[in-house]
């Protein structure tokens, strides 16, 4: 029935990574969790595009699903790996990461194989900016990362480099390529925030939804991501400090399905 609500809340638990200098941007534990709980069964298997520091392996290990997970830099493959080494509380299932662009995904699956594909991509070039830290208030804002750049990689083909349109036709097609790959009716879950760019709002969850339903899947859900109980010292809007960037409180949880063949 709590999943019936959609608005979710996630916790940080220990294993979460939360030192951006380690990566500068994951989810939750909890937040895979709980799409593999909702929508597969054990040993069914969950592929996780744009694996980062390997969360999405975490939980599937956590809950004895098979899970592969894909990113373009070597480091963070690594680092997927050596957090799965740290954990094995039940169970017989695999977990992998392999170093690829995402677009060649098609290449390692037979067909109707993947029970759900869950992941947080790129949210287009957001992080190919210095960091401004406007969640923080007061005197922590100018903290060791004020200032800093703290992209993925600049490889062309990494989606962070992307501005928002380019980025969401790249996202299509990498979804496209994904779609045989999943069995009907399997879902489909991106995390996705909203950006400022140029002071202007850039809306790419709605882009997102577009373009995934141009490539085939349905939409079926959009649930929102509170992040009010993890965003540091949240206040008021406005005087006497700088306001906090719409936005910057919640994000989407896009769930989208293989349409049921007809
Ligand atoms: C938002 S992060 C994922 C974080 C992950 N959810 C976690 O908790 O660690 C997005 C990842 O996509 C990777 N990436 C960007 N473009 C890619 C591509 N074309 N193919 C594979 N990975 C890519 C980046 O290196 C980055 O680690």
């Amino acid at each position: 029935m709590k999943s019936q609500v959609a608005i979710w809340e996630f916790f940080y638990e220990k294993r979460d990574i939360r030192d951006k200098k380690i990566h500068p941007a994951v989810f939750p534990i909890g937040l895979p969790t709980k799409c593999i709980q909702l929508f597969t069964h054990k040993g069914e298997l969950v592929l996780d595009p744009f694996v980062g520091s390997g969360t999405t392996l975490v939980a599937a290990q956590d809950l004895d699903r098979n899970a592969v997970g894909f990113d373009l830099k070597q480091d963070y493959v690594d680092l997927s790996l050596s957090r799965l080494g740290q954990t094995r509380l039940e169970g017989d299932s695999q977990q992998l990461a392999i170093c690829d662009d995402s677009h060649n995904i098609p290449k390692y699956f037979e067909e109707e194989t993947i029970s759900l594909c869950v992941t947080s991509p790129p949210y287009s070039n957001m992080l190919n900016r210095p960091r401004k830290n406007k969640s923080i208030r007061g005197d922590l804002r100018k903290n060791e990362h004020y200032d800093t750049v703290q992209q993925y990689s600049d490889d062309p083909r990494d989606l962070g480099t992307m501005k928002a349109h380019p980025y969401t036709e790249t996202l299509g097609e990498i979804y496209k390529g994904i779609l045989p790959l999943l069995r009907p009716k399997a879902h489909c879950v991106i995390n996705i925030t909203d950006l400022w760019w140029e002071n202007k709002r850039i809306p790419i969850h709605i882009y997102t939804v577009e373009v995934m339903e141009r490539v085939g899947y349905e939409l079926r859900n959009i649930i929102i991501w509170d992040r009010r109980n993890l965003v540091n010292k949240a206040g008021i809007f406005g005087w006497p400090n700088n306001y906090i960037t719409l936005g910057t409180t919640f994000e989407y949880i896009l769930d989208f399905w293989k349409p049921p063949s007809p």
